[in-house]
C-alpha cells in the first residue's frame, strides 16, 4: 500500500513508498518486530526477519501475527554477533532496507551482565553497519536507540540535541550505537539514521520489564489471586508510549531519502506509583498506600490484603531518576505523533493479559 505523503514533510526528503521493498529485520521475535512486521506486510514488502538462533520453535510475538501472516516472512536465524553470518546474509539478500532492532534490551541486566550486553549490542551493530558498508553500500539502515543514552532528565525535555550522559552499561551500547551511525553516515554515505526511542510499551512487552510486571500482578490479583505485587523503585519516572505509535515513526524515518535521527517520546512523565495506581484502577481495584522507603506497602482498600510492596533486589545501582522526551522534530519533519496515551497503553496490556488467562 503507497504511504501517503506526510504534510509538512520537505518533498525533496520524502520518498513516496510505492514499490515494494526487500526488508531485514533483526530481532524480528520481540515487541517492536511484531508491530514493524504487520506494518510492512500491510504495505506488500518482501520481510525478513533475524531471529536468535538457539531455539528453533521459538518466534516470539510474531506468533501473534497469525498463520497466514507468517507464510509471508523469510525466518532466518543467526547470532548478529558472528561477522561471516551477517556478512554472508547482507551480501547474498542485499536488502533494501535493514531494521536493525536485535538487542539485550534490559537495562537491569545489562548491569549484572555488562559483557554479554556490550558483545550483542556494539558488535552486533558494528557488524551489520560494516557489512552493509561494504557489501551492500546502497542498503539503508535504521538503528533503534534508547533514552538511556541520555541519563537523567535535568533541564526540560531530552530532544536529538540534550548532551548525553548514559548511566548503564545498556546506556553506553546505545549511545555507541548513536554515535556509530552518525560515522557511518558522515564518512562512509551511508543511509544510516537512529530513532531515538523512548520507552514504549505493549500487549508483547517481555516480562523483564516494570510495565509486563506490573500488568501481570494486577490481572492475577484481579483474578482473585492471592499475590503481591514486589517493586524497586516506585518514584522512578518514564515517558511512556505505545510500541506500535512508536514503529509508526520508523517507518516515516525510513522512507526519508537523506537520513536523520528522531526521538520518539510522548512528552508526558509518569512515575512507577502512577502506573501502578491506573493498573489497578483498570481492573477495579482501590489500592491504599502506607509507609515510607522499604516499608511502603499498598492494600486493597476492599479486602484489606496487602497487593504491594518493596523488595530491594529490584533497586538499580545508577538508574535513571526520570527521561521526558520531546519529539517536536518527529512531529515537524515527519508528521508523526503518540495517538496512545498511558490509559490506552494499559488498557491494551490488560485485555491482553486477562484474554491469555481466560484461554
Ligand atoms: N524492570 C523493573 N522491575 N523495573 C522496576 C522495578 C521492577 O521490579 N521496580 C521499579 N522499577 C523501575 C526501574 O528501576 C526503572 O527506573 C523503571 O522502573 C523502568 O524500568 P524498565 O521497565 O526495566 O525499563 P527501563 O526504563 O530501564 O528501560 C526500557 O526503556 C528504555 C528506553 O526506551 C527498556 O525498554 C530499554 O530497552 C529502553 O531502551
Amino acid at each position: 500500500m503507497p504511504r501517503k505523503p506526510l504534510p509538512g514533510v520537505a518533498s525533496d526528503n520524502y520518498s513516496i513508498h510505492s514499490l515494494s521493498k526487500k526488508v531485514l529485520i533483526t530481532g524480528a521475535g520481540g515487541q517492536d518486530g511484531y508491530f514493524l512486521v504487520k506494518l510492512l506486510l500491510q504495505r506488500g514488502d518482501t520481510v525478513h526477519g533475524l531471529l536468535r538462533e538457539g531455539s528453533e520453535n521459538e518466534i516470539g510475538s510474531l506468533k501473534y501475527l497469525g498463520e497466514a501472516a507468517l507464510a509471508r516472512i523469510s525466518i532466518h536465524r543467526g547470532n548478529i554477533t558472528e561477522k561471516w553470518f551477517i556478512d554472508e546474509l547482507i551480501q547474498r539478500e542485499l536488502f533494501d532496507q535493514v531494521f536493525h532492532l536485535a538487542a539485550q534490551s534490559s537495562v537491569a541486566h545489562s548491569i549484572e551482565h555488562p559483557r554479554a550486553t556490550i558483545d550483542t549490542n556494539v558488535l552486533g551493530l558494528t557488524n551489520i553497519a560494516t557489512s552493509i558498508r561494504d557489501r551492500s553500500p546502497k542498503t539503508k539502515l535504521l538503528f533503534t536507540g534508547s533514552s538511556e543514552m541520555f541519563g537523567n532528565l535535568t533541564d526540560g525535555k531530552q530532544s536529538e540535541h540534550t548532551p548525553r550522559h548514559p548511566q548503564s552499561p545498556y546506556g553506553l551500547t546505545k549511545d555507541f550505537g548513536f554515535q556509530l551511525i552518525n560515522a557511518y553516515r558522515n564518512h562512509y554515505g551511508l543511509w544510516a539514521a537512529t530513532a531515538i526511542l523512548f520507552n514504549h510499551e505493549s500487549e508483547f512487552r517481555g516480562e523483564q520489564f516494570v510495565t509486563k510486571k506490573i500488568i501481570q500482578s494486577v490481572a492475577r490479583i484481579a483474578d482473585g489471586r492471592d499475590e503481591v505485587l514486589s517493586l524497586g523503585n516506585i518514584y522512578a519516572e518514564r515517558d511512556w508510549g505505545y510500541a506500535g505509535d512508536y514503529m509508526e515513526g520508523v517507518l516515516d524515518v525510513m522512507a526519508l531519502k537523506r537520513p536523520d535521527d528522531f526521538v520518539f517520546a510522548t512528552g508526558q512523565l509518569h512515575s512507577v506509583k502512577d502506573f501502578v495506581n491506573l493498573a489497578f484502577k483498570h481492573a477495579g481495584i482501590k489500592p491504599e498506600w502506607n509507609g515510607e522507603g522499604l516499608d511502603e506497602i499498598a492494600r486493597d482498600r476492599s479486602s484489606g490484603k496487602v497487593i504491594v510492596k518493596i523488595d530491594e533486589r529490584f533497586y538499580r545501582p545508577g538508574d535513571i531518576k526520570g527521561t521526558c522526551g520531546d519529539a517536536s522534530k518527529a512531529k515537524q519533519v515527519l508528521a508523526w505523533q503518540a495517538h496512545t496515551d498511558l490509559n490506552g497503553i494499559i488498557e491494551h496490556m490488560l485485555r491482553h493479559e486477562q484474554g491469555l488467562a481466560t484461554n
